[in-house]
């Protein structure tokens, strides 16, 4: 049987860099564990568009469609804002997630022990967080139609559409439904029903798929804002949220960062089953390009490297695997290895890029 196959998309900013941690920590499972993955690397975003003219090629996109798992570090930066939207670094984004069908967006907020006084909330309301967002990824007003900027009378107005169809609710929550399973069996939905008719929708057939196929999850409804004033006064009482696209982006960006640190926050974007039973899958950290940091050594991988776990763990059956690398990483926060993001102690000096991939790669060794 041949090696599962990864495209590794780098990107822009820091991509690079954090995923140059990951390629190591990919190597370790080739020599330690017999876990050999096929590996290509291409081009997207910005680096694409210095190249091609277009933030994803073609090529890149039929790859992307064949291989098991694509895994992405960021995409992005101040160099390409002047360009036209429709070949902006985040379109490549944008297009893969949408022609792969990737419409279920796994985003874990969990908090490490460690890090636990990182959070600019009090520490009881923080420690032992776990929780889980998924954000729809393919639809709603990221994708809209109509949209545009269009004149009007004398003036220009600027249009993008909310719309869900049935079917793009069921499927992902389902997938949220699924989820709450395997995790704490809850599930909070989010939209604001109040005020939208695509959130009066979205409530109700959230809660067909509940009543029909899964009674035994315990399901709550919120509007999103409300949402967004819970999650910051007591995330603890969350297990699964499932929220649309634009909430959702939100929403984990709030979740994200009361873990600490954006540098901490993987993702998982999942689509339908492959022929190989796998679903379509694209890992990628939740951080983006920080161009700030850009090639300083100062940008913390621990992101990517938990993309690459929940890699192992969806796309490759390898869940024990997975439990090692997240593990490794505990270790090497409870030994206080810290990049400069996570400071804030008296005494701490932190570490490079490269450094903590080698601290990470210490603790997987040993663990053998
Ligand atoms: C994210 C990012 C993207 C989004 C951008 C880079 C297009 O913010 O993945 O959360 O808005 O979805
Ligand atoms: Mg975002």
């Amino acid at each position: 049987m041949s090696n599962p196959s990864l495209l590794i998309l780098p990107g822009d900013g820091i991509g690079p860099e954090v995923m140059a941690e990951v390629k190591k920590i990919i190597g370790w499972y080739g020599d330690k564990r017999d876990l050999k993955f096929d590996v290509s690397e291409d081009l997207v975003g910005g680096a694409a568009y210095d190249a091609h003219g277009t933030p994803l090629h073609d090529h890149t996109m039929a790859k992307a469609q064949e291989v098991d798992a694509v895994l992405l570090g960021a995409v992005g930066g101040p160099k390409y804002d002047v360009l036209d939207f429709s070949v902006k670094p985040e379109r490549g984004l944008l297009r893969l997630r949408k022609e792969m069908d990737l419409y279920a967006n796994l985003r874990p907020a969990q908090c490490f022990d460690a890090l636990a006084d990182f959070s600019s909330l009090k520490k009881d309301v923080v420690a032992g967080l776990d929780i889980m967002i998924v954000r729809e990824l393919t639809s709603g007003i990221y994708f809209g139609e109509p949209r545009g900027i269009f004149e009007e009378g004398n003036e220009r107005v600027g249009i993008n559409t909310q719309r869900y169809t049935e079917s793009e609710i069921d499927r992902v929550a389902r997938s949220a439904f699924e989820l709450a399973r395997r995790r704490g069996n809850k599930v909070c939905s989010m939209e604001k029903a109040n005020v939208m008719e695509s959130g009066i929708l979205w409530r109700e057939v959230v809660q067909k798929v509940h009543d029909e196929d899964y009674p035994d999850v315990e399901l709550s409804h919120m509007y999103a804002d409300a949402g967004a004033m819970q999650l910051c006064r007591w995330p603890k009482q969350f297990d699964v949220i499932v929220t649309d696209n634009l909430f959702g982006d939100l929403l984990s960006d709030a979740a994200a960062m009361l873990t600490g640190s954006l540098g901490m926050l993987p993702s998982a974007s999942l689509g339908a089953p492959m022929a190989n039973g796998r679903p379509k899958a694209l890992y990628e950290p939740v951080h983006g390009s920080a161009p700030d940091i850009a090639g300083q050594g100062k940008a913390n991988p621990i992101a990517c490297v938990l993309s690459f776990a929940m890699a192992l763990r969806y796309s490759f059956d390898q869940g024990a695997e997975a439990d090692r690398l997240e593990k490794a990483v505990e270790k090497v926060l409870a030994d206080g290895v810290r990049t400069a993001d996570l400071l804030g102690e008296e005494g701490v000096t932190p570490v490079t890029t490269s450094e903590m991939g080698d601290a990470i790669i210490g603790a997987l060794d040993a663990s053998l």
